[in-house]
C-alpha cells in the first residue's frame, strides 16, 4: 500500500500509525460500543474497517476524503474507474450528496431505507468524486444492519460525512458474508466489526434514478416488481453497456472453482454416471438425490439460497474443489438476484 502521512492532524488513538491504512487489528465484537468507537475513530482518522451489513460486509473508508477513499481500490486491487456506492445513516446524510435528489429516490428511500436497495442519484459538486470513480452521478444506501447503523450514526458525529463502501472482497472475487470471510481477503490487519452471518447474503438491488426512466442494473433479494410497485412505473435493464458498474461485468462473483449451471435433467444424467469418489467435484441442487456424497442441498426458498450462496461458494473453494454443478433456479422473479449471481460466477 502506498505510504501515507498526516502532516496537519495527529493521529487519535485508534488510527493507523502504519501509514497504510490498517490498523493492525483484527475481528473485534460488533455489537460492542466500544468496537464501535474504536471503528469510527479509525474512519475518521482516514484508515479502513470491514462493516457487516445486511447484504454483505463491506470495505468502508471515509468518502469525503480521498486519500482514504483511495486506499479501498488499493487494497481491493479495484481500478479505480468504478464507481463505489456511498453508505449514508439515514436519507438526510443522503440529501447534500445529491444534486438533484430524484423522485424516484425518495420513493425508493421512503419505502426501502434502511434497506438493500441502491439508489443511483446526480452527484453533487465537489462530493465524493473519487468514490464515483469522477463520474457525474453517485450510487447510495443506507444499509438496515444495527452495526452499520450504530457505525454510520457515530461517524456521522463525528463529521463524516458517509462511509464508502465495496463489498469487502478482492476485484472479481466472490462477496465476503461473515468477519472470517474478510479476514481471508485481506488478513489480520484490517479491523472488521463482526456482525455475525449477513441476512440476505447477496448484495443490494441498483437502482439508476438518475435518468428520465429507473433502470435495473444490478438485481438484489427485493424482486423487481416490488421496487416496480414503489416507483409507480417499469424498470428498464441495464442494457446498453454504457453505465460502468463491475457488479455487472461478466465474470464478477467468480469462485476459484469452475462452475457449470445445468439443468435439472442434465445434472441428474451426470451424477448417474460421476463415480460417488470422484476427487474436486461438488454438486449444489434443489432435486438431485440428496444422500449422492457430492450433492450439498440447495434450499427451496430463493431467500435462504441468496443467504448461504456466497458462503457456500468459499467453502467448496476451501475443500479444494475443482468444479462446480449448480442447479440452475427457476427462471422466475424471485430467484432474478440468486440466477444474476450464479450466470456471472458461472461465466469466467
Ligand atoms: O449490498 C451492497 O451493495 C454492498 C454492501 C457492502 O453495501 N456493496 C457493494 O458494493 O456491493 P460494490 O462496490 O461491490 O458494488 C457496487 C456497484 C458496482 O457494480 C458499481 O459499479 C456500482 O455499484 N456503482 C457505483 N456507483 C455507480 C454509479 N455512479 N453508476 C452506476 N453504477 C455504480
Ligand atoms: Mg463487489
Amino acid at each position: 500500500m502506498r505510504p501515507t502521512r498526516w502532516p496537519d492532524r495527529p493521529p487519535p488513538r485508534w488510527a493507523s500509525r502504519r501509514g497504510d491504512g490498517l490498523t493492525g487489528v483484527a475481528i473485534v465484537t460488533g455489537s460492542d460500543p466500544s468496537a464501535i468507537e474504536r471503528a469510527a475513530q479509525a474512519l475518521a482518522a482516514g484508515d479502513l474497517v470491514g462493516v457487516p451489513t445486511e447484504t454483505v460486509y463491506g470495505l468502508a473508508a471515509r468518502a469525503d476524503d480521498d486519500r482514504a477513499v483511495a486506499r479501498i481500490f488499493e487494497a481491493k486491487g479495484r481500478p479505480s474507474d468504478h464507481p463505489l456506492i456511498v453508505h449514508v445513516a439515514n436519507r438526510d446524510q443522503a440529501l447534500p450528496l445529491s444534486a438533484p435528489w430524484s423522485e424516484g429516490a425518495d420513493r425508493l428511500a421512503a419505502a426501502f431505507w434502511p434497506g438493500p436497495v441502491t439508489v443511483i442519484v446526480r452527484r453533487a459538486e465537489g462530493r465524493a468524486a473519487t468514490a464515483a470513480a469522477g463520474l457525474p452521478t453517485l450510487a447510495l444506501r443506507c444499509p438496515a444492519h444495527p452495526v452499520a447503523q450504530a457505525l454510520l450514526a457515530r461517524c456521522a458525529e463525528l463529521g463524516v460525512a458517509g462511509l464508502a463502501a465495496p463489498s469487502a472482497n478482492r476485484f472479481g472475487r466472490v462477496s465476503p458474508t461473515t468477519a472470517a470471510h474478510v479476514r481471508d481477503e485481506f488478513g489480520d490487519d484490517l479491523l472488521v466489526l463482526d456482525g455475525g452471518a449477513c441476512r440476505l447474503g447477496i448484495e443490494s438491488a441498483i437502482v439508476d434514478v438518475s435518468g428520465a426512466a429507473p433502470v435495473l442494473l444490478r438485481p438484489g433479494v427485493l424482486a423487481r416488481d416490488e421496487l416496480e410497485r414503489v416507483l409507480g412505473q417499469p424498470l428498464r435493464d441495464a442494457d446498453d453497456g454504457s453505465v460502468r458498474a463491475p457488479g455487472t461485468l461478466e465474470s464478477h462473483y467468480a469462485p476459484r472453482a469452475t462452475l457449470r449451471l445445468m439443468s435439472s435433467e442434465d445434472l441428474r444424467s451426470a451424477l448417474g454416471v460421476l463415480p460417488a469418489n470422484v476427487k474436486g467435484v461438488a454438486v449444489y441442487s434443489r432435486t438431485a438425490p440428496r444422500r449422492h456424497p457430492l450433492v450439498r442441498v440447495m434450499p427451496d426458498d430463493p431467500r435462504a439460497v441468496a443467504q448461504e450462496l456466497f458462503a457456500v461458494l468459499r467453502e467448496f473453494d476451501d475443500r479444494g474443489v475443482k468444479l462446480v454443478w449448480v442447479e440452475q433456479p427457476p427462471d422466475t422473479a424471485p430467484w432474478e438476484g440468486v440466477n444474476d449471481r450464479l450466470s456471472r460466477a458461472a461465466s469466467r
